[in-house]
């Protein structure tokens, strides 16, 4: 199937046929003239991709404000080799930046980890702008662009300095950092993090430095030039002439399909594919597999633990009124099934685009060996889209862009994160349900996600912004959330 082999639209191919259906009979009911305003048509259940404007809008961005004094950064020099994909990156470097002022540290600029997944050489320099880097964050840190000379020669090894993702737990407190980093800084004056991924927890973590990891990530971290402009010109053309646009990103490449242990409909021959995969990239996988007793495929669908497909995705659309006209972005990379795979989107959405068909091949070419450098145009055209909807809320692109899209948002710009565990249940009913019953049932479990909140406890402020440290509130919203806060604690 991965060989582009004639994929089945198998068990969705019933529901597939109603949603063209349905999608047909609106198209219809729309008049040519009426194409511009189609947006305001009453079978456009047009809430659901808006955030509920008054409270989102009462949260403005706010992470550049300061309230101390630059560290000087005496305390020797924090390197840090960053692993994983671009998003991940992001997240280790802002992380770093943190660890660097609590321990009056100075950052050497980062570096990314090459990997055989990702198969991207590009630095820190090639994504993104290190004067600016260096300038916007002088205020809180000292960075430097190499190590000091005198310490080039270090064998880090040999004294104990190099630091790995063995060494740290993850989300590990600031704690941690000043009992087990500090003395060895003191005593080494550098130290080496590797891989570096999700070492800092979100909580607890004095304000002022949980400010500081959100004026990184929102304000610090600008995109070169070059990323920038082809990213301009994709969103020139993803505007142009679309009176509204949905971006869509479609996690589901080979690695997280073989990662699920889900089935996704492909029989026997799907199933030793991904078996093989599992067993060249996650050979502790198929080791448990054969071990222990892992939930069944048929378990883990229920518990809405399987991504969904690009067949359950469209679905979903369709039944939030997204129609024909839509002009829609997908983000993500070779979808597991190829192209044919795909075609269950292009049939409903014809109005279907990638960046690779918004630029011509020579635009696109600087880009074409560098993976990292390809998902940050993703990355521009999913912030900047007028709603942005995602088919796993554990990927860290989704993760990243939505906060963007808080954060800069103004109340504006939606996001449609399903909850996989209640359209696992409605997808259930495949082989039987009405179209009507499964919009109905699709828009409930959307409008149950609909609702504005701060950030929970514990959770990445890179993903929800909403908190005081990140972003600044309005009284009267405030006071207008006291009233009903309390409103519903008489209620109990
Ligand atoms: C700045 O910090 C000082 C001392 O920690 C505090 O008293 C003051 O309220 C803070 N100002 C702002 C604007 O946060
Ligand atoms: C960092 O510097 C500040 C201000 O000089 C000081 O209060 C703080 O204790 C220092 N922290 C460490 C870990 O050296
Ligand atoms: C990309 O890599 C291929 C194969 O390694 C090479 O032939 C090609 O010139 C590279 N393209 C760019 C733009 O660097
Ligand atoms: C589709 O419906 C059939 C019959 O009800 C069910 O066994 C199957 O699990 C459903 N498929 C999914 C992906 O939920």
């Amino acid at each position: 199937m991965g060989k582009g082999k004639k994929w089945k639209h198998g068990i969705y191919a019933r529901m597939l046929a109603l949603a063209a259906h349905a999608l047909a009979e609106v198209s219809k009911s729309l008049t040519f003239f009426r194409t511009f305003n189609f947006m305001q048509n009453k079978h456009e259940p047009k809430d659901l991709w808006e955030e509920p404007f008054i409270p989102a809008s009462a949260w403005t961005p706010c992470a550049d404000q300061r309230n101390w004094t630059r560290s000087e950064g005496n305390n020797g020099y924090i390197m840090i080799t960053a692993n994983g994909g671009i998003n991940q990156q992001r997240v280790a470097v802002c992380n770093a930046v943190v660890v660097a002022r609590l321990l009056n540290s100075t950052l050497v600029i980062p570096s990314f980890m090459y990997s055989s997944v990702w198969k991207d050489v590009s630095q820190f320099g090639d994504i993104y702008q290190e004067e600016h880097f260096i300038e916007y964050l002088s205020p809180d840190i000292r960075i430097v662009k190499e190590l000091p000379e005198e310490l080039q020669s270090l064998d880090l090894e040999a004294i104990g300095s190099i630091v790995t993702d063995v060494d740290i737990m993850k989300e590990a407190k600031p704690s941690f950092y000043l009992k087990n980093i500090l003395p060895l800084l003191h005593k080494n004056k550098v130290v080496h993090f590797v891989g570096f991924g999700n070492r800092l927890a979100f909580d607890p973590i004095p304000f002022d430095l949980q400010r500081l990891r959100c004026r990184c990530n929102f304000h610090a971290l600008l995109f070169v030039p070059k990323i920038q402009e082809a990213g301009a010109l994709l969103l020139r053309r993803l505007r142009n002439h679309a009176p509204y646009q949905l971006a869509l990103h479609l996690r589901f490449e080979i690695d997280m399909v073989a990662h699920s242990l889900c089935e996704y409909g492909g029989g026997q021959e799907e199933a030793e594919e991904l078996e093989a995969y599992r067993k060249i990239h996650f050979p502790a996988l198929t080791l448990l597999k054969k071990t222990r007793k892992l939930p069944s495929p048929a378990a883990l669908r229920s518990e809405g633990l399987c991504p969904l497909t690009p067949e359950e995705a469209v679905l979903m659309l369709s039944a939030l009124g997204f129609n024909r006209r839509t002009r829609v972005f997908v983000a993500g990379a070779n979808i597991y099934g190829g192209p044919s795979r795909l075609a269950a989107l292009t049939n409903l959405f014809p109005n279907l685009v990638t960046k690779e068909k918004l630029l011509s091949a020579s635009e696109i070419e600087p880009f074409a060996n560098f993976s990292s450098q390809l998902a940050a145009l993703d990355f521009i055209g999913c912030t900047a889209a007028d709603a942005f909807a995602m088919t796993d809320s554990g990927s860290q692109l989704s993760s990243l862009v939505s906060g963007y899209r808080v954060y800069y948002g103004g109340g504006r710009m939606p996001t449609i994160r399903p909850n996989k565990r209640r359209l696992a249940g409605i997808f259930m009913k495949n082989s039987t349900i009405e179209w009507k019953v499964f919009e109905q049932r699709v828009r409930k479990a959307v409008r149950q996600t609909k609702h504005v909140f701060e950030r929970p406890k514990g959770r990445s402020v890179y993903r929800f912004p909403r908190c005081k440290e990140c972003m600044c509130v309005a009284e009267e919203a405030a006071a207008a959330d006291v009233v009903t806060k309390t409103k519903r604690k008489r209620r109990h």
